[in-house]
C-alpha cells in the first residue's frame, strides 16, 4: 500500500471500520443479519436468488415491497435498504419518487437504492430533497447487463476509467448517501473511493472500500455457482441437503415420528 495513496484517501474520508453489508429477502434470514451487519440490501438479486427467475430484469415492485416488509420484521437495528427495481424509477425523477414513495411508506424501510452514475444524478438529487434517502450503484449495473454485453468486469480498459470516475462523483454530488461499487478492477474501485467523500461498499471490487456487501445465500454456499469474487463462509446447501436427505431415511423406515414426536 504506497503511503501517498493512504494519505491521499485519508485527505478524503477519515479511516473507519469498513462498513458490514449484506442481502436479506425473508424475515428469518435478515434477523441473523441483523445481529452482526450494519446496513441490510433487500436486492432485487431476490428475483433469481429466491424465484428462481433468469435475470433481475422481471422483479416488480410488489415483489420488492412484500420482501421489504418481511425484512423490516425480521430486523431492529441495520439499516433496511430496498432496491428499486426495474422500470420502476429510469423514466423520470417524478416516477422514481412516486415507486421509491410507496416502498418507503409500504415497508418502513430507511433507503431505496437504485443503478446507474451520471444519468441518475438529477433522480437522486429529486429524491433526497423530497425525503428519500438514496444509495447509488455504478460499475457493472445488473440491470444494464443487455445493454453492456453481459457480466463483464469494468475498468480493465483505463479509458474507460474517466467515466466511471464521473458516475461516483455526479452521484455523491447529487446527495446518495453511500455507493455500490460493482464488478470492477481493484485499482479501479481504489479510485472511486479516494475520489469521493460518500462511503463505496464494494462487491467484485476492493478490499480497500469503505465496506463490503455480499449477496447471502450466495456467501452462506447456499446457491450453486458463483463468481469469483464470492467467499463461501458457509456450506448451507450440504448441510441442508444432508438433513432432508436424513428426513426422508427417516420417513421410509418409520423412524420418525418416535415417541418424542406424537401426542397421547
Ligand atoms: O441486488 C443485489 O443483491 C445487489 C447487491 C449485490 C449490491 O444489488
Ligand atoms: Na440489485
Amino acid at each position: 500500500q504506497p503511503a501517498a495513496q493512504s494519505a491521499a484517501q485519508s485527505a478524503v474520508k477519515p479511516a473507519a471500520e469498513p462498513i458490514v453489508a449484506l442481502t436479506a429477502y425473508t424475515a428469518p434470514m435478515a434477523a441473523l443479519v441483523d445481529a452482526h451487519a450494519d446496513l441490510i440490501l433487500v436486492g432485487d438479486s431476490l428475483g433469481m436468488v429466491v424465484h428462481g427467475m433468469p435475470s433481475t430484469l422481471g422483479v416488480t415492485l410488489e415483489m420488492m415491497i412484500l420482501h421489504g416488509q418481511a425484512v423490516m420484521r425480521g430486523s431492529s437495528r441495520a439499516l433496511v435498504v430496498i432496491d428499486m427495481p426495474f422500470g420502476s424509477y429510469e423514466e423520470s425523477p417524478a416516477q422514481a419518487f412516486r415507486n421509491a414513495a410507496r416502498v418507503m411508506a409500504e415497508t418502513g424501510c430507511a433507503a431505496v437504492k437504485l443503478e446507474g452514475g451520471a444519468q441518475m444524478a438529477e433522480t437522486i438529487a429529486f429524491l433526497t430533497s423530497r425525503g428519500i434517502p438514496v444509495m447509488a450503484h455504478i460499475g457493472l449495473t445488473p440491470q444494464a447487463t443487455n445493454v453492456m454485453g453481459g457480466f463483464k468486469t469494468q475498468g480493465r480498459d483505463e479509458s474507460t476509467w474517466p467515466a466511471h470516475l464521473a458516475d461516483a462523483q455526479a452521484v455523491a454530488e447529487a446527495g446518495a448517501f453511500a455507493l455500490v461499487v460493482e464488478g470492477v478492477t481493484q485499482a479501479l474501485a481504489d479510485r472511486i473511493t479516494d475520489s469521493v467523500t460518500i462511503p463505496t461498499i464494494g462487491i467484485g471490487a476492493s478490499a480497500r472500500c469503505d465496506g463490503q456487501i455480499l449477496v447471502l445465500d450466495d456467501m452462506l454456499g447456499l446457491t450453486g455457482r458463483v463468481p469469483r469474487f464470492v467467499r463461501k463462509f458457509g456450506d448451507l446447501a450440504a448441510d441442508a441437503d444432508a438433513a432432508i436427505a436424513a428426513y426422508a431415511a427417516a420417513v421410509r423406515d418409520r423412524s420418525f415420528p418416535a415417541e418424542d414426536h406424537v401426542y397421547r
